[in-house]
């Protein structure tokens, strides 16, 4: 299919690493002769038809910005088939034959919907929660995980000099990827996520133990979608502290993890995959997401991207066991 107008959105959750992928779509369009649109606020600007021209210079200075340039939102309307077909036909009227979808999850669910309305349509896999099947790792996963990183480093010289416990808990949904590797690479004592069952008296046990081992500090990555969050566990081991013998204290990372200058690795991963949207496009193929598997750019249809749950590696989390 030949394209004359392509647009790109932002949505849901921003992610480190949007804007170099934005700012890689737009310059490859543009290369291959397309005019190229911003849709502002993601689905919402469908809707409400904001849109915008973009040219190469619009897109320069932005790649070490987090956030997106673009806006992102959350838009009920586009939930619904009438929202979708409104959507549609306003893409149709401002002759934009094309889209390019920079999202996550239910950001691909749209994409999916899009698709099914025979609009062509190209997803680009960005959440830092790294829970989208077709790719191995998303855009936003390598910087949310320095962040988190960063801050266990931190936690644990003031844990060590007060001999405390802390409870750092991480983004990630109802996925334990962010929790998993940042406690590898923060060498934390342990680890709780949403994929494996524990109850507070058991890691309470754990790091009674870690204490009468020599340990001057623990440092407990919880993901926020595990069975008891961080303030759960801290309240069960505050109640108990004469006789668990530790003290806790909690950090809730939050939103710092999404904020922040994106990573080299996004920032290439980023250009790479939105290099990779605009050749899918320009192959004819519409309903898939680009990602990156071993190594690899690769499209993957998005109804199996929008029907599958991505499985965590339990192998990383025996490692992590075994090195704490
Ligand atoms: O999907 C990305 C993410 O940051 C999740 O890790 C988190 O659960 C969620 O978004 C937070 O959403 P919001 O920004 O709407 O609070």
């Amino acid at each position: 299919m030949q394209f004359k107008k392509v647009g790109v959105l932002t949505s849901g959750g921003d992610a480190p690493g949007m804007n170099a992928a934005i700012r890689s779509v737009v310059r490859t369009g543009i290369h291959k002769g397309w005019q190229m649109v911003g849709v502002r606020n993601g689905y919402q600007g469908l809707i409400s038809e904001n849109f915008q021209p973009l040219g190469v210079r619009d897109v320069g200075g932005i790649m070490h910005q987090g956030g997106t340039i673009l806006g992102s939102a959350r838009c009920l309307e586009f939930t619904t088939l009438d929202g979708q077909r409104k959507a549609v036909r306003n893409l149709n009227r401002h002759g934009i034959d094309g889209l390019v979808v920079i999202g996550g999850n239910g950001s691909q669910t749209g994409s999916y919907a899009l698709s099914k309305l025979d609009y062509p349509v190209v997803g680009v896999a960005s959440t830092i929660d790294n829970d989208l099947c077709g790719s191995d790792i998303t855009i936003g996963v390598d910087t949310a995980l320095n962040i988190a990183v960063e801050a266990i480093d931190r936690l644990k010289i003031t844990a060590s000099s007060h001999q405390r416990a802390f409870l750092v808990e991480v983004m990630g949904r109802d996925c334990g990827y962010l929790a998993l590797m940042a406690a590898i690479a923060g060498g934390a004592e342990k680890v709780l996520i949403p994929e494996v069952d524990f109850e507070p008296e058991d890691v309470a046990r754990e790091i009674s133990e870690a204490y009468d081992k020599g340990k001057a500090h623990a440092i407990i990555v919880v993901a926020e979608g595990a069975k008891y969050n961080a303030e759960q566990l801290r309240d069960y081991f505050t109640a108990n502290k004469e006789r668990l013998g530790f003290s806790i204290r909690i950090s809730i990372l939050g939103h710092t993890q999404r904020g922040g200058s994106p990573t080299a690795y996004d920032r290439t991963l980023a250009s790479r995959l939105g290099a990779g949207a605009t050749a899918a496009l320009e192959r004819g193929e519409t309903g898939v997401l680009v990602g990156m598997i071993k190594s690899e750019i690769v499209t993957t249809p998005l109804v199996e991207v929008c029907n599958n749950k991505k499985p965590i590696d339990l192998a990383l989390f025996e490692l992590q066991r075994i090195l704490d």
